[in-house]
């Protein structure tokens, strides 16, 4: 497969992606108090095999031995999250230093390393205490993570230039509190659309908290978007197309770029947004970048009796799937590349996660080749350069993952790693993907077209 990398720009980010509650553990240390995602994965029946993040991949303990393996795969950039728990155990109100100098020693270890560290502020691990009080449906959660995300920024701001507010909002509103498949557990379209007014509306608050504290900061957001297609011309399929795309990539895009919640969805959900004067102007505050994170495309055909947006995604046949059950399809992310570009006009673009989950077997002698997860890595890099050789600002790519680790309601046996992990022993161990990784990185370094 030939991947064009003297396509890719000067600077290129080459980066591995984790988040806090997948790889951490240690959830009672230092401080930290429990997570939404605690409390979900401790309720029985939620997550596949009984599993839950109380010790994960123990990154906690271990990070410095983790730093070296990205240093083998060559990265330069690696995407990390702030457990909020951690760094705030009430939500808000007093700063836990404990949980801050965690974070604050990984950086410096990064740095030192000659990896930049872009730093997410949500990734889904909301203070239990906060759900307590309302969750994201309620205004409140919004107001404190900008003041927990200003108090992150302090701190590590001098160090840290690359910031998200939020990854995939839409897991957060929609899977969270509609479809019920991850904490906090809701299924409920008045919960939901609050809770995707509210985080949209932190993100614009923690943008101005971030920008305030670090005035050289390059702020973004994440989100998962879908690469939609109508599964036929049928207008019934072509509508539910569209109300796929509003579902998952409108409803996310149109409000941070000026343009409102589109209407379409809003008559489709049927609930009031929790609007005040301003509020649009908050979540619309101007962004550095956009990021986005692809694994799988969309093939729709209409569903009227169906949950919302009534649309029921197909099996193509003949099409590859991964563990996941998701269909393999590189010419999805150019798509979506393309699309920020031409219709939100964005000046600066990361794939800030792109991987997939195969089950790996470790060989006699301890070795793990996964050529299908290298055959993906390699397709979806050469589809980011097709892309930026086509002119979209692409600037940087986060393979997701740096390790196999907790994928939530799925538990640990989905491993999305370029490291296997030994969750017995905390053994890793670099995969054929991960060398293969470190070959690519290696051969952009020599400003070389890859050919292999
Ligand atoms: O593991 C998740 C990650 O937390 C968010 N994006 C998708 C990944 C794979 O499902």
């Amino acid at each position: 497969m030939t991947i064009d990398l003297a396509a890719l720009p000067e600077g290129f980010l080459w980066g591995t992606a984790t988040s806090a509650y997948q790889i951490e553990g240690a959830v009672t240390e230092d401080g930290r108090s429990p997570s939404i995602w605690d409390t979900f994965s401790h309720t029985p029946g939620k997550i596949d095999n009984g599993d839950d993040g109380d010790l994960a991949c123990d990154h906690y303990h271990r990070w410095r031995e983790d730093i070296a393996l990205m240093r083998r795969l060559g990265t330069n950039a690696y995407r990390l999250s702030v457990a909020w728990p951690r760094v705030v155990p009430g939500g808000d109100g007093p700063v836990n230093t404990k949980g801050l100098d965690f974070y604050d020693s990984l950086i410096d270890g990064l740095l030192e390393a000659g990896i930049t560290p872009s730093v997410t502020l949500y990734h889904w691990d909301l203070p239990q205490v906060l759900q307590d009080r309302g969750g994201w449906p309620a205004r409140e959660t919004a107001l404190h993570f900008a003041s927990y995300a200003a108090v992150v920024a302090e701190r590590l701001g001098d160090r840290v230039k690359h910031w998200t507010t939020l990854n995939e909002p839409l897991c957060s509103a929609w899977i969270g509190h509609l479809e019920g498949r991850m904490a906090p557990g809701l299924a409920d379209i008045a919960a939901a659309v609050p809770a995707s007014y509210h985080l949209l509306l932190g993100h614009g608050l923690a943008t101005q908290a971030i920008r305030a504290a670090v005035p050289d900061a390059q702020v973004g957001i994440v989100n998962n978007l879908a690469s939609v297609e109508a599964a036929s011309d049928r207008p019934e399929d072509v509508a539910a197309a569209h109300r796929l795309d509003g579902h998952t990539n409108r409803w996310w895009l149109d409000p941070v770029h000026g343009r409102g919640f589109p209407a379409d969805m809003r008559e489709l959900y049927g609930v009031e947004l929790p609007e005040q004067p301003g509020d649009l102007e908050t979540m619309a505050e101007p962004l550095d970048w956009l990021g986005l994170n692809y694994y799988f495309p969309s093939s729709v055909t209409d569903d009227p009796t169906g949950p919302i947006p009534h649309v029921r995604a197909l099996r193509r046949p003949g099409v590859p799937r991964t563990a996941m059950d998701w269909e393999v399809e590189a010419a999805g992310i150019e798509r979506l590349l393309h699309r920020l570009t031409d219709d939100y006009g964005a000046r600066k673009l990361y794939v800030t996660e792109n991987g997939s989950a195969y089950p790996d077997v470790v060989r006699p002698d301890g070795t793990i080749d996964d050529p299908e997860r290298t055959d993906y890595l390699e397709r979806h890099l050469a589809a980011c350069a097709s892309a930026a050789a086509k002119g979209v600002p692409l600037a940087g790519y986060f393979a997701w993952s740096l390790l196999d680790n907790f994928e939530w309601a799925y538990g640990y046996d989905k491993r999305f790693g370029l490291v296997h992990v030994d969750y017995k022993t905390q053994k890793r161990t670099v995969k054929g993907s991960g060398h293969r990784y470190a070959d690519i990185i290696r051969q952009y370094r020599e400003r070389g077209r890859d050919a292999a």
